[in-house]
């Protein structure tokens, strides 16, 4: 593992958006893998800088997102789709067919899942998946004490991540109870990770993720196991690491 310590936000922000640049650069047709939540929005941003600054194109990449939330409509305010659409790829020029993100209205959630495993080996595997951490250690939506072994799941949400995601709902009734995820088999199958984490929040489960055991009460800290993980820390987040 690679770890980069940094001063804060904005320069872990920096940092990531430029190594997702470099990958770009160096690979046009790349296969990235999205995150939603607060981490990434900054690197977002200036990956979006990037793109008016004609540093990246984003016109032959393909993207798949961690996970979905089931029950929302693609357009509800909530959902990762129209995350992902208003931070990033309204103001970039990706192509709408490349951007894929599971489907948490599918009928048949199975066969959901079991298409999303085979359009990601379709396209050859994921070159880079961008990851935050939960306070309960979860990366996607793989909650504590489920099986390593998983591919693209539906998964009952942690009460943890429940009341940490409240904060986006009017009330803690209306967060979704279930969503779709890529599981922590598909996660370490893809060629790189980029792991960010800021704030004093993410420090304490950070530093088991990296130092820990390698157990399902900490789903993090399967990335030990991967042969290319970076991540990007700020100082609070950092502050429990040597
Ligand atoms: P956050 O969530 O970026 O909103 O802290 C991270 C995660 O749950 O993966």
């Amino acid at each position: 593992m690679k770890i980069i310590k940094v001063k804060d936000y904005k320069e872990l922000s920096r940092k990531a958006s430029s190594i997702l640049a470099g990958q770009l650069i160096l690979k046009p047709k790349s296969v990235l893998g999205l995150a939603t939540g607060s981490t990434p929005i900054g690197t977002y941003e200036e990956l979006i800088r990037l793109y008016n600054e004609g540093v990246v194109s984003f016109s032959n990449v393909i993207t798949f997102n961690l996970d979905e939330y089931c029950g929302l409509k693609s357009n509800d305010i909530n959902s990762y789709c129209n995350f992902m659409k208003t931070k990033l790829f309204n103001h970039i020029d990706i192509r709408e067919e490349n951007i894929h993100i599971p489907n948490g209205l599918a009928k048949d959630i199975q066969k959901e899942c079991e298409d999303y495993e085979k359009k990601i080996k379709k396209f050859g595997g994921i070159d880079i998946q961008l990851l935050g951490i939960g306070r309960n250690g979860h990366i996607g939506f793989n909650e504590p004490n489920l099986k390593f072994e998983s591919k693209t799941f539906l998964v009952n949400l942690d009460e943890d991540t429940i009341k940490a995601n409240s904060r986006f709902f009017n009330s803690i009734e209306d967060v979704p109870r279930q969503a779709i995820s890529m599981g922590i088999k598909t996660i370490m199958s893809s060629k790189k990770i980029l792991l960010l984490a800021n704030g004093e929040e993410k420090a304490e489960i950070l530093y088991r993720a990296i130092y820990g055991d390698i157990i399902p009460q900490v789903p993090a800290s399967i990335l030990q196991l991967h042969p290319d993980v970076t991540i990007i820390v700020d100082e609070k987040a950092g502050s429990c690491l040597k």
